[in-house]
């Protein structure tokens, strides 16, 4: 009697442990599956739609010449802002845009990898000369706020920074009446 207990418990531990063993396996199969697919669709889509322009020809043509940079009213109605980084400044110096409004961003580096980010929102990108960087955000609160480069770009980038003032969307298109692009960029 005591034997076939013995070995019918023996029996059902081996099954337990059996089915445990496979349930394992398919937990770890199904994680190696995930990071297959995961990698697999990063590799093969990029994060964002990349967009060139040269770099040689910037200043003289095309989206980011000097009269064209700062923010723009589209035909459409959207916000953007053209901006151009360089060691070791941002070009305009000062942003204008509007709160609670979304607000486009098209820069672009001229010579080294820069970055940007806006005080404490999400706006927080990396330039790279030859590549069009493009985000879309929106901000909540008005003031002026820090944009430093973020990038080391050299010997002069503690020093490279912007300043941006988020004002209500009433006052930016008051402003915007005076000027095709907008800046705070104080003017001699
Ligand atoms: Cu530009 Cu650091």
């Amino acid at each position: 009697m005591s034997g076939t207990s013995t070995v019918s418990s023996e029996h059902v531990a081996e099954a337990a442990e059996q089915r445990w063993a496979a349930i394992v396996i398919a937990i770890v199969a199904v994680l190696v599956l995930i990071m297959i697919i995961t990698g697999w669709h990063w590799a093969s889509m990029p994060p964002s739609r990349v967009e060139t322009v040269d770099v040689r020809t910037l200043h003289l043509k095309g989206e980011f010449v000097e009269s064209n940079l700062g923010t723009a009213i589209e035909p459409d109605g959207k916000v953007t802002v053209r901006l151009i980084a360089q060691q070791y400044s941002f070009q305009p110096q000062c942003l204008v845009v509007p709160a609670d409004t979304p607000v486009t961003f098209r820069a672009t580096s001229t010579d080294a990898i820069h970055g940007f980010i806006i005080g404490k929102t999400n706006a927080n990108t990396m330039l790279v000369p030859g590549f069009v960087t493009t985000f879309t955000t929106s901000f909540h609160q008005t003031g002026e706020q820090l944009m430093p480069c973020h990038e080391y770009c050299g010997t002069g980038h503690e020093a490279m920074w912007a300043h941006v003032q988020v004002v209500s969307a009433a006052d930016f298109a008051a402003q915007s009446r005076t000027a095709e692009r907008l800046s705070c960029v104080q003017r001699p």
